[in-house]
């Protein structure tokens, strides 16, 4: 097994990096590509920055480059709907590009034109893994269910409803969706685990800040309980 872990924001990734045997670094685009061994396993973790074309950028040059059979991504997102709240982990087993939309054409909201799938659709094994992970640790309150993905900080109660009504999402972020969808057209498995910073509602902004270390240790923590099981 080959894994390339991406996280958007450096804070995410610092502690699996130091949890890292780093081998090499290599920037390409902007981006430093760490390569060495984690908890067993040969990685390739990297910061890919914030959003959808930075996280596609970067799951490509994985793919193409550095040949990885695995993609994880990891980091924090906003929750929806009256179950998850900040601290708990979302696990997505399907993911969406929210902000996609050609329903002038006929489409529906998220479908991308001339695609032959709605959804790009996690690993299902790597799901499992990572429930599991969850499930062996104590006060974690985690979910398996749609991620969408946009260019947009969701913080804005009709918004989430809208996404929540739309796509029946259990979280929202700015990242995964496209890595999944790189994932998907190079025919390689991918998992998005999140943990929720806040709830992506008017006040998400000062909850992200307040949450986000505690939504980091954990999303970091469930990766180590998952690999080491891998
Ligand atoms: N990442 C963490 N919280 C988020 C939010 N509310 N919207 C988009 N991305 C996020």
């Amino acid at each position: 097994m080959k894994l390339g872990i991406i996280s958007a924001m450096e804070e995410e990734l610092a502690p699996l990096l130091e949890a890292m045997e780093v081998e090499s670094t290599n920037t390409k685009a902007n981006m430093t590509f760490n390569k060495g061994k984690l908890w067993g396993k040969d990685v390739i973790a990297v910061v890919s920055g914030i959003g959808k074309v930075n996280a596609a950028i970067c799951a490509q040059i994985l793919a193409s480059e550095y040949k990885v059979d695995t993609l994880i991504n990891v980091g924090v997102a906003g929750g929806i709907g009256k179950d998850v709240y900040p601290g708990d982990v979302v696990i997505g087993d399907s993911l969406v590009e929210h902000d996609m939309d050609a329903t002038k054409f006929g489409y529906k909201h998220g479908q991308i034109p001339r695609l032959d799938v709605f959804d790009f659709k996690s690993d299902k094994t790597l799901v499992e893994t990572a429930k599991k992970a969850c499930d062996s640790l104590e006060n974690i309150n985690s979910f398996v269910g749609r991620i969408v993905s946009g260019d947009e900080f969701v913080s804005d109660i009709d918004r989430i409803k809208w996404l929540q009504d739309t796509y029946e999402a259990i979280s929202c972020e700015m990242e995964g969706a496209s890595i999944a969808h790189v994932a998907y057209l190079n025919n390689i498995k991918f998992v998005v685990i999140r943990s929720i910073s806040d709830n992506a509602n008017n006040g998400a902004h000062m909850d992200y800040e307040k949450f986000l270390p505690i939504a980091i240790k954990n999303s970091v923590t469930i990766l180590e309980t998952m690999i080491k099981s891998m």
